[in-house]
């Protein structure tokens, strides 16, 4: 017998949470695996552009509007020499980098991939190396990009060919420095102390700058929340964010509880805007500290593979996962929970954007395809904008093996102001009933459905290949309806939706 689900919701104008910073769909490219080589830039690829960049792939980012790219890593970055990276091609050294064993043939670098984020209208959010490297490094990179002309680091950009300084807001402090995997791990009071003067001096080159600082690698970590509050200590004042970093995995098929890891996400976000506001108590400061998710995602399907890569050679093949349609549906959810926290999470990156762990996979010069999770990326990406608004929300709950009280319904609603539009994320989590969605949105009655548009899939280990690159693809049918600032839509059991409402216009 089908059990029959039902969920309300009410949605309304002054339940803000506040202002989405667009910076919340920001994405990642890291000197890793195929991401760069054979990912963004393939130079003798039929569809690639003058500068050796795939025209294709250009072509499924920009789909998705990505606003900011993190870059080049991640652990890349805490072994990364920047200046190998630019100036004449040809004069470039090739490097053993450890982070990945891999070598780094620095065919793209810091001007190249400037470039590229130009052509997909994003920012770049600049890492800097604080794991072998310094602050020397790390004022010097600003400089290079940054200071207009007349000084020896931004005459040496001019005279690679780049007249206009690069003008990057967003920088990371380094990456990871936690962790043992890190190549220089730290202390978190000596992870503070650097980052705290390399904060200080990077803004004296450039006082616009933004600085995002580390926290945990992940919220296992031992170490965490005491890292946090440690290194919030030291760089309170200097820095504006604090980085979290989460990936989630479902190795013993237990979906359940991986589709209730949004919640573990949630509350993560919550400890660490505690921790920050425990620091901002004890120093007395007036400042508001913001998080910069920087790295989220689900990641475990090439862990295996990833095992037996022989090292040193450029671009291997490395965390090449290829995702499931609840890889999908948790993804969807998890930019639910970014929505709902999006008054202080106000940077985050999905990790990565192509080929590693990426909503995008391309093969060696054949073609580019969006996988499972491109697909609430790219709905949350390009309509949720504007303000978000906390739903109060009635479901019916399941408890899994991990996790308990777990709300079959997730949803966020985003109040697009200036254009007039309403727009409803949902997830149902249920894996053997649709449900029910009734939402009220009285304020929004003279407001009509533009699309109800639904993934889901049969199986839930459905996945988008090379050979058939649309198994798992949205339809726009879903049959909401609205009359009288009520929607009611049917949500299939574990789908990703998208409800989109606009104002009714007048014929003219
Ligand atoms: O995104 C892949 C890796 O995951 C990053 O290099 C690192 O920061 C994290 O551990």
């Amino acid at each position: 017998m089908q059990v029959e689900r039902k969920a309300k919701m009410i949605i309304d104008k002054d339940y803000r949470i506040g202002d989405i910073d667009p910076r919340l769909y920001g994405s990642f490219v890291e000197h890793l695996g195929r991401a760069v080589y054979e990912g963004i830039y393939e130079p003798d690829h039929p569809e690639a552009d003058e500068q050796g960049f795939r025209r294709d792939v250009l072509a499924l980012v920009k789909e998705c509007k990505v606003p900011i790219v993190r870059y080049p890593g991640g652990n890349f970055v805490s072994g990364y020499n920047w200046e190998d990276g630019v100036g004449p091609v040809e004069l470039r050294p090739k490097r053993l980098d450890l982070a990945w064993r891999s070598l780094e043939p620095n065919q793209i670098g810091t001007n190249e991939f400037v470039s590229w984020a130009k052509l997909v209208n994003a920012e770049v959010n600049m890492a800097v190396n604080l794991g072998t490297r310094g602050i020397d490094a790390a004022r010097n990179l600003v400089e290079y990009c940054n200071h207009p002309s007349g000084s020896y680091w931004s005459d040496l950009r001019i005279s690679h060919g780049y007249k206009d300084p690069h003008r990057i807001k967003t920088w990371c402090l380094g990456n990871e420095m936690d962790g043992p995997w890190q190549i220089g791990q730290k202390t978190a009071v000596e992870y503070g102390r650097i980052a705290s003067e390399a904060a200080k001096v990077m803004k004296w080159v450039d006082p616009s700058i933004e600085l995002v600082a580390c926290g945990s690698s992940s919220r296992q970590m031992p170490t965490f929340p005491e890292w946090e509050a440690t290194v919030l200590d030291h760089t309170y004042e200097q820095v504006d964010y604090l980085s979290l970093h989460q990936y989630y995995g479902n190795p013993e098929n237990d979906t359940p509880s991986f589709l209730a890891k949004s919640m573990e996400m949630d509350a993560f976000i919550q400890s660490v805007i505690a921790t920050c506001d425990y620091i901002k108590a004890k120093n007395r400061s007036k400042k508001q500290m913001y998080l910069s998710f920087d790295e989220w995602n689900v990641w475990y399907h090439s862990r295996e593979a990833d095992a037996k890569q022989q090292p040193w050679s450029i671009a291997p093949p490395l965390l090449e996962d290829i995702y499931t349609h609840e890889d999908a549906v948790l993804v969807g959810s998890m930019l639910i929970t970014l929505l709902r926290n999006a008054d202080r999470v106000k940077i985050a990156c999905l990790a990565q954007l192509v080929n590693v762990i990426a909503p995008i996979m391309t093969e060696k010069g054949g073609g580019a395809w969006r996988q499972t999770i491109y697909y609430p990326f790219m709905h949350t990406s390009v309509y949720g904008r504007g303000t978000a608004l906390r739903p109060i929300i009635s479901s019916p709950k399941y408890d899994s093996k991990e996790i308990t009280d777990v709300p079959y319904l997730d949803a966020m609603a985003v109040y697009n102001e200036a254009e007039e539009a309403l727009t409803i994320f949902a997830v149902n989590r249920g894996l053997e009933a649709s449900l029910l969605l009734t939402c009220e949105a009285r304020q929004f009655g003279d407001y009509q459905l533009v699309e109800h548009l639904v993934l889901e899939s049969e199986d839930l280990k459905a996945r988008n290949t090379a050979a058939n690159p649309t198994a798992v693809t949205p339809y726009s049918t879903g049959g909401a309806v609205m009359a009288d600032g009520v929607i009611t839509a049917q949500l299939p059991k574990c789908s990703w939706n998208m409800i989109r409402l606009a104002k009714r216009r007048e014929r003219e």
